[in-house]
């Protein structure tokens, strides 16, 4: 087993202000909060950030205090237009080049090498960067207004679910974070697509909304030398990962979770009566977000599809949590597509666990 660094104690006894993404001073306030020094949630397409301006050593560190984050898990740099990609990279190789343009602004993130200037905690040490542009119109807006690179990991305390609504990041974040710009719910629901090209293949180190097909496809129209890229899913095994978050226990609820290829509520009411039951079902219509009351109690989380599944389930988590479940069933997805991101994040939340 590897050796962890130690993680640093988390910081919790700030005035967090709240800023309504709809009013037009709320996002200049909190450029000023970044360019000053101090962490500013905000919301992406994806999940909530907590950002910093990237090339504040300082701010840098505190948002490993912040967030309770091992200091080897590197961070992902935003910028609001590729253009300004040299801030953190020292080269934009052709691919990379080609997919940005494809995917971005969007959920994908590419490493990259990094600039030797840029602080060593972005990239804990590591010879690349990660680099994403988000589409949300209001982290375009923050960052652009920054007029720094932000650095945003997902607004969550270590190991657990990103939140993806802003009653989920002051849940998290209240304390410790200056300031929650509000901008209503993400929507994707899960984090970015990370990938790396290498010499003969395109590595998707985590899976997100941007699928190994659409990857392919891409590459498959750009020409020859990008079509003969391999695009492959690295491994995720515990021990070596490609990508050093992989290796932390994450997206965690309280509850634990059980994956069943098609749970059964009566039935499994009625063989856990002592416990409070959730259930994450999906295809047999849409619960609107919400949670229904189901057999003996339980609570019911109705997904239509794997999109609605992969968009509502860290909110599936921190409702199931707030309303006392013990223990979630959760439906497998169909691995393909985003259904891909979805098992892989199911699976590290359950993982350990029993499947029913
Ligand atoms: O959608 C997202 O990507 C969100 C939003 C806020 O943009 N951010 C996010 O950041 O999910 P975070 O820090 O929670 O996850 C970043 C992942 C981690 O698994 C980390 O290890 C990996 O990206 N990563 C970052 N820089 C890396 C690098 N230089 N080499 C390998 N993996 C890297
Ligand atoms: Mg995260």
């Amino acid at each position: 087993m590897e050796e962890r660094p130690e993680t640093p104690k988390a910081a919790t006894s700030k005035t967090t202000l709240i800023l309504d993404g709809t009013q037009p001073e709320a996002v200049d306030e909190a450029a000023r909060i970044l360019r000053s020094g101090g962490l500013v949630v905000f919301p992406t397409e994806t999940v909530y950030g907590l950002g910093a301006n990237a090339l504040d050593p300082e701010a840098v560190a505190s948002i490993f205090r912040a967030k309770g984050r091992p200091a080897d898990n590197p961070l992902i740099a935003h910028l609001s237009r590729l253009e300004d990609w040299s801030l953190v990279a020292s080269q934009l190789p052709e691919a990379a080049s080609f997919l940005f343009g494809r995917f971005s602004p969007g959920p994908l993130t590419i490493l990259l090498p990094r600039r030797p200037d840029l602080p060593e905690a972005v990239t804990a040490g590591l010879p690349r960067v990660a680099l994403r542009i988000p589409s949300h119109p209001l982290a375009r807006a923050l960052i652009a207004a920054a007029g720094v690179p932000v650095v945003a990991p997902s607004a969550n305390r270590s190991g657990r679910p990103s939140p993806t609504s802003y009653a989920m990041a002051c849940a998290e974040m209240d304390g410790r974070a200056d300031a929650i710009l509000d901008g209503g719910d993400c929507e994707h629901g899960l984090e970015s697509t990370v990938v790396s090209v290498e010499a003969s293949r395109l590595r998707i180190l985590r899976p997100g909304a941007i699928s190994a097909e659409m990857l392919r496809d891409a590459l498959d129209s750009g020409g020859p030398e990008l079509a003969a890229l391999a695009v492959e899913e690295a491994a995720q095994h515990a021990e070596r990962p490609a990508s050093p978050g992989m290796k932390y226990a994450h997206y965690r609820p309280k509850a634990e979770i059980r994956l069943c290829a098609s749970p059964e509520p009566e039935a499994l009411a009625a063989r856990y009566p002592d416990r409070r039951l959730g259930f994450i079902i999906s295809g047999s219509g849409s619960s609107g977000g919400r949670l229904v009351m189901g057999p003996g109690g339980s609570r019911v989380l109705l997904v239509a599809d794997a999109g609605e599944y992969a968009r509502l389930l860290y909110r599936a988590f921190h409702l199931m949590d707030e309303s006392g479940v013990e223990l979630i069933f959760a439906q497998e997805a169909e691995e393909r597509g985003i259904g891909r991101a979805l098992m892989n994040r199911l699976r590290r939340a359950a993982s350990g666990r029993e499947s029913c």
